[in-house]
C-alpha cells in the first residue's frame, strides 16, 4: 500500500475511506502548524500529501521528487504549492474548484454590506450597551444602489459574485487577466476596464484574483493612491495581494473609507492597527468556511489523490502539463 500524509482535519469517513486505499499518517494543522521539514521527521516520506492551505515548498518538493507523485490541496487557491517545482518532477498537484464558489460569493456581499451599512460597528455598540438616543449619526453608512463596484479577478467566483450585485442595483466594472466573451459580460452587466481605471471609478473594489507573481501587492500605495477618498477595499481573495502596511498607511491618512478582509498578508497574524479601526472589518479567512462546503471539499480531495494514485483519473489536476 502507498503511504500518504494528512495535514490537515478530515472527518471519520473520509480517513476510512483514505484507509481503504493508503497507510495514512497524520498531523492536524488545526493543532499545530509545522514546516514540511518537521513532517518528514514525523512522517518519513510519502507518495502523497493532502493538506489545506500548508506550504508545500521547493526545498520539500526536491528533497523528495522520488517518491513524492501527488499533493492535494483542500482548497481551490493553490498558492502555498510549489506548482513550478512540482511540475518538473512531474508530481500531480489537486485542488477542489466549484465546489466554494457560491459561499464565497455570499461572505463577499456579506462583508461588502457590512463595510458600507457599519454592521459590526453597530453591533458592537448595541452589545456594549453604548447605543443612545442621538448616537445614530455614527451608524450612517453609504448605499449600494447605483453605485460602482469593481471585481479584480473575474473567475467563477467573481461571476457569482457579480450575479448578486446586480440583485443589489450596482453598476460593475471589472479587471482580469482575460476579458471576458461579450455574450458573458451582458448577461453580468460587467464593463471591462484596465486597472487604473477600475481603480479610480470604484466605490467598492472587490479582490477575487488568485496570488501569483502578477498579483503579489497588487494593490500596493499607487493602487491606494488613485483610489477613490470614498472608498471601500474588500480581499476575498489571498492577503498578499495586498501589500498591508501600505493600507495600514491609506486607512490612517484617509486615501479610503474602509477595508473588508477575510484574508491577510501574514495570516493568521493580523496587523494590530487594523483591528482598532472601526472602519475595517476582519474575518479569519472564512469564504468557504460553512459545514457542507469544507466537509465536500475535504471529500473532493480525498476522492482526488485516490483518483489519482489508485486509478489513474486527473479530476480537478492543476498542472495538467505533467500529463
Ligand atoms: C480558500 O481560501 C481556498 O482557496 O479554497
Amino acid at each position: 500500500m502507498k503511504k500518504i500524509f494528512v495535514h490537515c482535519s478530515l472527518t471519520e469517513n473520509q480517513e476510512s475511506f483514505l484507509r481503504k486505499h493508503f497507510i495514512i499518517k497524520k498531523h492536524d494543522a488545526n493543532e499545530s502548524v509545522i514546516s514540511t521539514d518537521e513532517l518528514v521527521k514525523v512522517a518519513g516520506k510519502f507518495e502523497g500529501i493532502v493538506c489545506q492551505g500548508n506550504l508545500v515548498d521547493k526545498k520539500y518538493i526536491k528533497e523528495n521528487k522520488n517518491i513524492l507523485k501527488a499533493i492535494s490541496n483542500v482548497a481551490v487557491g493553490y498558492d502555498n504549492i510549489d506548482v513550478e517545482e512540482a511540475t518538473k518532477y512531474k508530481i500531480a498537484v489537486f485542488n477542489t474548484p466549484n465546489i466554494l464558489d457560491d459561499v464565497v460569493a455570499d461572505l463577499t456581499l456579506g462583508i461588502l454590506i457590512s463595510v458600507s451599512r457599519k454592521i459590526c460597528l453597530g453591533n458592537s455598540y448595541v452589545k456594549a450597551d453604548k447605543w443612545k438616543k442621538n448616537s445614530w449619526p455614527l451608524f450612517w453608512g453609504d448605499d449600494l444602489k447605483g453605485e460602482t463596484v469593481g471585481i479584480i479577478g473575474m473567475g467563477n467566483i467573481g461571476k457569482k459574485v457579480a450575479r448578486r450585485v446586480n440583485a443589489f442595483g450596482l453598476n460593475i466594472v471589472y479587471h482580469n487577466r482575460n476579458r471576458l466573451d461579450k455574450n458573458t459580460e451582458k448577461k453580468l452587466s460587467a464593463n471591462y476596464l484596465d486597472l487604473k481605471s477600475l481603480l479610480m471609478q470604484s466605490k467598492y473594489v472587490v479582490l477575487l484574483t488568485p496570488l501569483n507573481k502578477e498579483t503579489e501587492h497588487l494593490i500596493n500605495k499607487n493602487a491606494f493612491d488613485v483610489m477613490r477618498k470614498d472608498s471601500f477595499i474588500i480581499n476575498m481573495a489571498r492577503g498578499k495581494i495586498i501589500k498591508e502596511e501600505d493600507l495600514v498607511s491609506a486607512l490612517e491618512n484617509n486615501k479610503i473609507a474602509g477595508a473588508g478582509l477575510d484574508v491577510f498578508e501574514f495570516e493568521p497574524k493580523v496587523n494590530k492597527k487594523l483591528m482598532t479601526m472601526d472602519n475595517v472589518v476582519l474575518m479569519p479567512h472564512s469564504g468557504s468556511a460553512t459545514y457542507k462546503t469544507r466537509i465536500g471539499m475535504m471529500d473532493l480531495a480525498c476522492k482526488n489523490i485516490v483518483n489519482y494514485l489508485v486509478h489513474g483519473s486527473n479530476d480537478n489536476l492543476v498542472n495538467k502539463r505533467i500529463l
